[in-house]
């Protein structure tokens, strides 16, 4: 029963944040008058000494130490003696734990965020690197128009900003300080939480200390949130996947690896790897909210289950954002092949709009271009083969110009609105881009 109650395997890495919760709420009590100065200043001297312990590598974990919060009293108690037992007045391990978490996470969703920049800066710079180069674009995997490659990169950086933005959102939400709250009911010794929560650089303090002690909405949403980020990382991964396959991009050795037995090999592991992690980012976010639907207030155990799949979320994304900062790095457009991929059936729309120019309705146009791209696959040439006479047999209103269509450039330079693939339209995305990183 001892080994399968036990959380200090996994919760040990909240130790930090255990022992600066605890020197706040000494501090507290102290200036609630439950603790003399003296008594407070030899509790604090002795938390440090755990914390320092913890830093050095040489603390201790004892049998009996049932998680982080009874090994690190254990310790100040031996430490400073029988007034170590003073310290948990009016403190339960429930809203100690719930503290502990809250800091933890906050910390964790800080880096995170930054490590989301520092990939949102990656494709930003690589998109201006590579501005001149034009690729295919597709719907349903089917040709479609041509797109600038940048552009292409620059429509997966738009879903992690809105990530990073939600990712801002969810800070300081989570950053209630619900100390004080005690096992359920709140604290009977007049303690200060505006108190509390400023020593410990909370934005606030919980609302309702039943509730405190059993809110765990801000690890459900940080798992659901990193759900949703693998997904966009997941698609990304997709795409390189197929562009890889190919040719149109090469991954640098570093995020590659051969085969043991094919010696031609070289597979884009990375991107595979940065694709599936989303399926288990999506089991620990439906698993805790499962753990969670239909809990009796207040704690209770199972509230325990809460932190190892919050720790793995937060590795793995922070490995994802780090791989995925250097694969975008590292990898090479091949701009012959992405050019390749283009036809001029993919300019279809551009003829189309050729004859909206000169007044023709586009659902007329729509249809005249229809009828030119039949001719040629009768004819079996490309688009761009069909004479003039051929085009103006289909319709009179083609005239010498309409030659000037069967340029990707020309179509690509079109798309001039804002979002659109236009190299200014592009490079204003990469500066908003930026403007946003400089923001977070
Ligand atoms: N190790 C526990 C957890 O992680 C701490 C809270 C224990 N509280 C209790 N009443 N047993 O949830």
């Amino acid at each position: 029963m001892e080994k399968f109650n036990e959380s200090i395997g996994f919760d040990q890495r909240m130790w930090s944040e255990d022992v600066r919760g605890s020197i706040a709420f000494a501090k507290a009590n102290a200036k609630a008058g439950i603790l003399t100065q003296e008594e407070c200043d030899i509790l604090v001297q002795g938390l440090n000494q755990v914390h320092e312990e913890w830093a050095a590598e040489t603390f201790e974990i004892k049998p009996g130490d049932e998680d982080i919060h009874t090994a690190n009293e254990r310790r100040l108690t031996e430490i400073v003696g029988p007034v170590g037992g003073k310290l948990h007045t009016g403190r339960s391990r429930n809203d100690q734990v719930a503290t502990d978490t809250r800091l933890w996470t906050v910390k964790a969703e800080k880096e995170v965020l930054n490590d989301l920049k520092t990939l949102l800066q990656a494709g930003a710079h690589v998109a201006e690197e590579n501005i001149d180069i034009l690729m295919a674009g597709y719907t349903h995997l089917q040709p479609a128009q041509p797109i600038r490659y940048s552009h292409w990169l620059l429509s997966h950086m738009a879903p992690l900003v809105r990530d990073a933005q939600r990712l801002q959102q969810m800070i300081p939400r989570t950053n209630q300080c619900p100390l004080g709250s005690g096992a359920l009911a709140g604290n009977a010794f007049g303690i200060d939480r505006e108190f509390l929560a400023k020593e410990l650089g909370f934005d606030g303090v919980t609302a309702n200390s039943l509730d405190s002690v059993c809110d765990r909405d801000f690890v459900v949403e940080f798992l659901m949130w990193s759900t949703m980020l693998h997904t966009h990382i997941s698609q990304l991964a997709e795409d390189l996947i197929i562009t890889n396959m190919l040719k149109g991009v090469d991954m640098d050795d570093a995020y590659a690896t051969g085969s043991s037995l094919m010696p031609q090999k070289k597979n884009p592991d990375a991107l595979e790897l940065l694709r599936g992690k989303a399926g288990i980012a999506l089991g620990r976010a439906v698993g805790l909210t499962a753990t969670l639907k239909g809990l009796p207030r207040a704690y209770n155990k199972d509230l325990q289950e809460d932190k190892i799949p919050l720790f793995q979320a937060v590795d793995t994304v922070k490995d994802c954002l780090a791989i995925c900062t250097g694969v975008l790095l590292t990898m090479q457009a091949n701009p012959e092949k992405l050019k390749e991929a283009l036809c001029p059936e993919m300019l279809a729309t551009d003829l189309a709009d050729y004859l909206v120019r000169k007044g023709v309705p586009f659902r007329e146009t729509h249809h005249i271009s229809g009828a030119c791209v039949r001719l040629a696959e009768e004819e079996k040439i490309r688009l761009d083969q069909l004479t003039l006479e051929q085009l103006q047999n289909i319709d009179a209103r083609f005239a010498e110009d309409v030659m000037k269509v069967w340029d990707y450039e020309m179509s690509v330079e079109r798309k001039s609105s804002l979002g659109g693939t236009a190299r200014s339209s592009v490079q204003k995305q990469i500066d908003d881009i930026r403007v946003f990183c400089e923001s977070l």
